[in-house]
């Protein structure tokens, strides 16, 4: 193995190239194709940051709508895949489901998709459009309603909450929720856009890539800590436990959930987005406490982590449980709304890999026995 490096968690490692999303954790800052993440959340929907992380470019108006009412006509679900959510075993959990679908929708979508290592994902739109729909469809199974067909006439983020509720948002929700998308909408080479681009550099399906993806992201490492964020508040109570809990998190030196990343080193420019997102609802509701305590945990923790030298702050997980149960959003959705919205930075991922492929396989250290004599079965000891 000359000249090669080895690095746990290849923290570190130089894996490829990409022309997708740029984050500067130093300064907080992020961008998807050029554009910084603030003017995307504040002005773009999320059909046309799909449409950017895809081609490359932000869509003219003409383009756009064409784009739009493609995806648009993807949302409905196939009467099999309907069946498969109705039939999907109790104990499973929604990851589990979206997963299995992924793979399953190759077979049973009303387009004609070529199984091939030049298979067009972009055309088809579906692997895009559908998780929200089948996800939506999982909870009001769930609740014992049926399956509500999808909106045209309504953004990515409305139909989504339109579908759960079976009632339209008014203007602010669907307009936090569609941003709330696009600001999950890619992240660089994390542990699910990697593994997505691993298997497509076998020159496997977009479905399978993306399928494994989503395993990689159901884990509580990656995808899982909006959840707990969640739980933290809600075994907190009310805010003025805050002080107490903080204390005794820092004497027992356990994590808060939400706070800390391996590339930023400064506030999770998306933990500020989403911090006004919560403001926002929680003055609409008039439900403050989980903006309060959240507010209060980081201003007593900021100084105890700073006097340490401990470059932790806020990510994007820290306030974007709490705005999805202001939108009516149960806990058990959290991690597929992350799924939901990510479709697209994986897509253009599994694209970008396949412009110049080569298949990944890095070399491992063996620490393993060294070679040794055969014994046939009888005479092992
Ligand atoms: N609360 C308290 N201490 C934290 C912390 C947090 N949220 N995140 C990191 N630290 C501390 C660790 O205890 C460790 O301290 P030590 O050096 O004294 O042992 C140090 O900071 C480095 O942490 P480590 O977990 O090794 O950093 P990492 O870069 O491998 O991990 C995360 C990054 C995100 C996994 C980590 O910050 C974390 O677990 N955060 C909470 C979960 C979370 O919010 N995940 C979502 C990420 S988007």
């Amino acid at each position: 193995m000359a000249n090669a490096t080895f690095a746990k968690g290849l923290e570190g490692v130089v894996a490829g190239e990409s022309g997708i999303s740029l984050i500067d954790g130093e300064k907080g800052r992020l961008s998807y194709r050029g554009y910084s993440i603030e003017d995307l959340a504040a002005h773009s929907s999320y059909e046309e940051v799909v449409y950017l992380l895809l081609y490359g470019k932000l869509p003219t108006r003409y383009v756009f709508d064409e784009f739009s009412l493609r995806m648009r006509a993807s949302r409905p679900l196939h009467p099999k895949v309907i069946r498969m959510i109705r039939d999907f075993p109790e104990g499973g959990k929604p990851m589990e489901l979206l997963q299995s679908v992924m793979a399953y929708l190759s077979g049973y979508v009303e387009h004609r998709i070529e199984h091939s290592s030049t298979c067009n994902c972009r055309q088809t739109l579906h692997q895009v459009a559908q998780l929200a729909t089948v996800a939506a469809t999982y909870h009001r199974f769930k609740q014992g309603l049926d399956y509500l067909a999808p909106r045209a006439d309504l953004s990515h983020g409305a139909n989504f909450l339109y579908m759960l509720r079976g009632r339209e948002p008014d203007a602010d929700e669907g307009r936090i929720m569609d941003a709330s998308f696009v600001l999950h909408a890619e992240h660089g080479f994390n542990a699910s856009t990697f593994t997505a681009r691993v298997v497509a550099s076998t020159l496997s399906t977009c479905y399978c890539s993306i399928a494994a993806a989503i395993g990689a992201l159901y884990g509580s490492l990656h995808g899982g800590a909006n959840e707990k964020v969640f739980d933290m508040l809600e075994s907190i109570g009310s805010v003025d436990k805050v002080e107490a809990w903080v204390g005794k998190a820092f004497e027992e030196a356990q994590k808060i959930m939400g706070m800390g990343h391996r590339i930023y080193k400064t506030k999770d420019p998306r933990s500020k987005i989403m911090e006004g997102f919560l403001e926002k609802l929680s003055e609409k509701t008039g439900r403050h406490e989980h903006l309060d305590m959240l507010r209060r945990i980081e201003e007593l923790a900021t100084p105890k982590f700073e006097s340490k030298d401990k470059k932790i702050y806020p990510n994007v997980d820290y306030y974007s449980g709490s705005v999805y149960h202001l939108l009516g959003i149960p806990k058990y959705l959290f991690v597929p709304i992350f799924a939901i919205a990510r479709i697209p930075g994986w897509l253009a991922h599994i694209l970008e890999q396949r412009e110049e492929n080569r298949i990944f396989r890095p070399d491992s250290v063996y620490v393993g026995p060294e070679e040794r004599a055969y014994a046939p079965i009888e005479e092992r000891g």
